[in-house]
């Protein structure tokens, strides 16, 4: 199912070819019969920007680019359905506007747009699509970072797919485990004897109620030439069944999507594994608790007081706030790496959901060179993040009368206490990317698909890049 993405050398008109062009003047050169520019002229004329000429053993399509680099996704994504309609196999992507970003984009809405999750399907309908070749003023390294970051996305979407009766946590350590054999990053797992001796009372406490074993993950891509001295770390919650554990999620229907838990922990592992394809110039280290959270006779319960990896005693007075808790232990852990930066994401809280819905990331942290650049990013991919107040007076609605800190904020202002709460325990530089909005859909919503979308790894392999230049 996978598809390549390659460097067009040579293209002939004797293959299925899409001719990226700003206007007809562009594509002057190619050869059309007259007939063939007589339709065009017509069909632009009608201000049609996607004209199909019929070839018969062949398709050529005109594809005329208009506006920023996320229409041109959207129009490769409406494009791809027609492609695969007509069963077409192969094509070549022809950038005759002499734009090498937006041919790049181009091929990216195209690719995916391509992507399906048939795994529990008997009869599997694949897209017919295998290969798309670019012919443009680019290289073959633009074009090996494109197949990395849209194999990592679609790593992050299948890891979000696969349900919880597939992914449990053990199974979710050995896919990751996998995944860095195939890319080239390295794994370690901490099995629970671990992750008890070094305490990870948030772990293990929301790990209590379930029938398997908790993990936590490490990967590390630390190449030779890295520009970073000290490694920028990423967390991602790795929740992977989210039931809210004795605090039973309470809305109808809340648990039905709730295999996406792990949507944070999936974009990190999506993302080593797209630096380590790209073989980028940065060390980067991945860390994800993992679990799931589920109600039975040991499960951890509302009242609790429970003892952190840092120490911190946390009064648990919602078992459906999990997420901080296994979170908080990775980031106290994070610590001893000494990093540069630290940023997680996670679907951590409903109020992020609602404030922007599926339309972007909410963000908050205490590092504005970080946030600032990371902004740049989400704007170049359209994965953007909306900036939160990190204000330390939201700190005062973690106050316990029992504890150190308490695991539930107040009724307003959910997605900032949960970031505040997790802040607690970094002692570096922050970023906290709450992605409960733009993690899973449930209807297709353009090239990001139907289930995960893998929102995050384009973000982070963009900003990435820009770090490893
Ligand atoms: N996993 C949920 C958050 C979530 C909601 C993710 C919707 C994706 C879509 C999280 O663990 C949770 O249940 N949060 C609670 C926190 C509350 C109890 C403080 C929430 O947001 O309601
Ligand atoms: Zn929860
Ligand atoms: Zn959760």
């Amino acid at each position: 199912m996978d598809l390549l993405i390659s460097l067009s050398k040579q293209i002939t008109d004797q293959q299925s070819l899409i001719l990226v062009c700003k206007s007809l003047d562009d594509i002057k050169r190619f050869s059309f019969t007259k007939e063939e520019t007589k339709y065009l002229e017509s069909a632009i004329e009608k201000e049609q920007n996607s004209i199909r000429l019929n070839r018969y053993s062949h398709q050529i399509f005109v594809v005329l680019t208009k506006g920023d680099l996320e229409k041109i996704r959207l129009a490769a994504n409406v494009l791809h359905r027609e492609i695969n309609t007509l069963k077409i196999e192969q094509l070549t992507v022809v950038d005759y506007a002499k734009n090498k970003t937006e041919a790049l984009a181009f091929v990216e809405g195209l690719a995916l747009s391509n992507y399906q999750f048939l795994k529990y399907f008997s009869e599997k309908k694949e897209n017919t699509l295998k290969g798309i070749g670019l012919h443009f003023d680019g290289s073959a390294d633009d074009i090996q970072h494109l197949q990395s970051v849209v194999d990592g996305t679609c790593v992050a979407r299948t890891l979000v797919n696969e349900p919880f009766s597939y992914l449990t946590a053990p199974q979710y350590s050995k896919d990751i485990e996998r995944l860095g054999k195939e890319a080239g990053f390295s794994v370690e797992v901490f099995h629970k004897s671990k992750i008890e001796a070094l305490k990870m009372g948030g772990l293990l406490a929301v790990n209590k109620g379930s029938i398997d074993p908790p993990t936590f993950n490490i990967m590390e891509w630390k190449p030779k030439g890295a520009t970073n001295k000290k490694p920028i770390v990423l967390v991602g919650k790795g929740i992977v069944y989210d039931t809210g554990g004795l605090s039973l999620k309470p809305t109808a229907n809340s648990m039905d999507m709730m295999k996406c838990d792990m949507g944070g922990s999936a974009a990190v592992v999506g993302t080593m594994y797209a630096i380590a394809k790209a073989k980028l110039n940065v060390h980067v280290v991945g860390l994800v608790p993992a679990t799931d959270n589920r109600p039975s006779g040991n499960a951890y319960a509302p009242g609790d007081v429970i003892t952190m990896h840092d120490g911190t005693s946390v009064e648990v007075l919602n078992t459906d706030a999990e997420g901080r808790l296994i979170l908080a232990d990775a980031l106290s852990y994070a610590k001893k790496y000494k990093p540069e930066i630290v940023i997680d994401l996670a679907t951590l809280t409903g109020a992020a959901a609602r404030a922007i819905g599926k339309q972007g990331i909410v963000a908050m942290g205490n590092d504005k060179e970080t946030m600032a650049a990371l902004k740049e990013s989400g704007d170049r991919v359209h994965e953007r993040l909306a900036e939160f107040p990190f204000w330390d007076e939201y700190k005062d609605d973690l106050k316990s009368s029992i504890a150190d800190l308490k695991n539930l904020g107040g009724a307003e202002a959910g997605a900032i206490t949960a970031g505040k709460f997790l802040e607690h325990f970094t002692d570096y530089p922050y970023t906290h990317l709450d992605i409960a909005g733009p993690a899973f859909m449930l209807s297709p919503f353009n090239y990001r698909g139907r289930g995960g979308t893998g929102v995050g790894v384009r973000l982070l392999f963009d900003y990435l890049k820009y770090k490893s230049e």
